[in-house]
């Protein structure tokens, strides 16, 4: 728990207290992601996935934008924005780090789908906005990835947003 939380809103309603945590782990995944896709489309070879490494360097960018806005509306919430990214699993078979990509994907549309619910609970719908904007992009994402792997894209109907 960082120590600045406190010292900016002392008496901050737990309800957004609980928010500002769940959004840190959501920008921990953000920068999970931006590691991984940083890294992964350097590092894949091989003719088959030339168009998937493309699109790799194309979301890396995205994710820096998605944890932006992240820690602005932490900020924004008298958070402390986290520095610490999940950590990024490695491997040397181009299909095993497009399926990494492809099940963080999935658990951060999860992650987001929850967390507009949780910002409207308390009145947060300009929140909420940028959430569903973030999701329609991480959707693209899971997208081209399962696409890569010529599967069907995950379904993620346990959180409706
Ligand atoms: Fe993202
Ligand atoms: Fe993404």
């Amino acid at each position: 728990m960082p120590k600045t939380n406190e010292k900016k809103n002392p008496q901050q309603d737990p309800s957004v207290k609980q928010l500002i945590d769940a959004l840190n782990e959501d920008l921990a995944r953000e920068y999970q992601a931006i590691i991984a896709y940083t890294v992964y489309s350097s590092v894949i070879s091989g003719a088959q996935w030339m168009n998937i490494a493309a699109e790799l360097k194309k979301h890396a960018g995205e994710e820096l934008q998605h944890a932006l806005i992240i820690a602005d509306q932490i900020d924004y919430l008298g958070g402390m924005p986290t520095a610490t990214p999940k950590a990024v699993k490695l491997s040397d078979k181009p299909e095993e780090m497009i399926r990494f990509d492809l099940d963080n994907e999935t658990e951060t549309i999860k992650n987001y789908r929850q967390r507009v619910k949780q910002a409207e609970a308390i009145g947060h719908y300009a929140l909420a906005d940028q959430l569903r904007k973030i999701i329609a992009q991480e959707q693209e994402h899971q997208h081209d990835l399962a696409t890569a792997l010529g599967i069907e894209v995950p379904h993620v109907f346990s959180e409706g947003a």
